[in-house]
């Protein structure tokens, strides 16, 4: 069974510090289809990246559970796959180096990693840069090699905190199209945070707008847009301006009472 369902049902996250404890999400419930595409969008603060980590196993939920193809998350696993806004590479360590330690430790035998890792490595567009150090990449390629690094082990479901939030606009949009290509190539199921409407909207075929602090869940709408169409057609088209307008309308009633 390779699949990629994740049902969060009424999840409580608590950070307990040495001071006051924090309530991070509550009651936030939602469920990933198999092979979606699924956005998470909501006020700075309102629990987004601690719900990835959730999913991810790195936190455990303090009441309610959050299961991946009906086993509850006990901790991370290969099934699932991060990716970082701030890439996460070894400094250390070639872009080689960087893609065949995640299979090392995703236990790929020490013979097959290589070719895998050199796959993906071409896959993303880095052939050529496999003995560079990351220091000497930009952030379009740091993130490339950040994408490579997770899909060499093969997850069954991409979760992705901001992964192109640092990144300039035309650099931004290479890598959504290249993501899209690779979800449609291999059907990963992709959790996708963003504060970018505008990119919740391109990627996703559906989008989960989650209260200001506290997190809940407020709506999660439904993306429908011809997809066999080019980037140009797809946000110059009256589908994708009323749907962004839409998440946006939702999102601004949250974010005015934060100020
Ligand atoms: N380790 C922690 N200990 C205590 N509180 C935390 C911790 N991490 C996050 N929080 C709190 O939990 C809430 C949610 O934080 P989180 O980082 O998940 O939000 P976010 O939606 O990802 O924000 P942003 O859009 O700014 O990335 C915030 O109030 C934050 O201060
Ligand atoms: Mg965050």
């Amino acid at each position: 069974m390779n699949e990629g369902r994740v049902i969060a049902s009424n999840v409580e996250k608590v950070y307990r510090s040495e001071r006051t404890p924090t309530t991070a999400i509550e009651d936030l419930s939602f469920e990933v289809g198999d092979g979606e595409f699924f956005s998470v969008v909501g006020p700075s603060g309102c629990g987004k990246s601690t719900l990835l980590y959730l999913i991810a196993g790195f936190l455990d939920v303090t009441s309610g559970m959050i299961t991946v193809n009906d086993h509850a998350v006990e901790g991370p696993g290969t099934d699932r796959g991060v990716v970082f806004q701030d890439y996460a590479l070894f400094p250390w360590k070639t872009v080689m180096g960087n893609v065949t330690y995640g299979l090392a430790e995703n236990g790929v035998p020490k013979d097959e990693r290589r070719e895998t890792a050199q796959h993906f490595i071409d896959t993303m567009g880095l052939d050529g840069f496999e003995d560079t150090y990351p220091k000497e990449l930009s952030g379009g390629m740091k993130q490339r090699v950040g994408l490579a690094r997770t899909l060499a082990y093969d997850p069954k479901i991409l979760l992705m905190d901001e992964p192109f939030g640092a990144l300039d606009q035309p650099l931004r949009e290479a890598l959504q199209d290249n993501l899209l290509d690779i979800w449609r190539e291999l059907g990963k199921t992709v959790v996708f945070i963003t504060h970018d409407v505008e990119e919740a909207v391109y990627l996703s075929e559906r989008v989960l707008i989650m209260t200001r602090h506290p997190g809940t869940r407020k709506q999660v709408i439904d993306i429908d847009l011809d997809r066999t169409q080019d980037r140009e057609a797809i946000i110059t088209s009256e589908e994708f301006t009323e749907t962004k307008n839409e998440v946006w309308r939702s999102l601004r009633e949250e974010t005015k009472h934060t100020v």
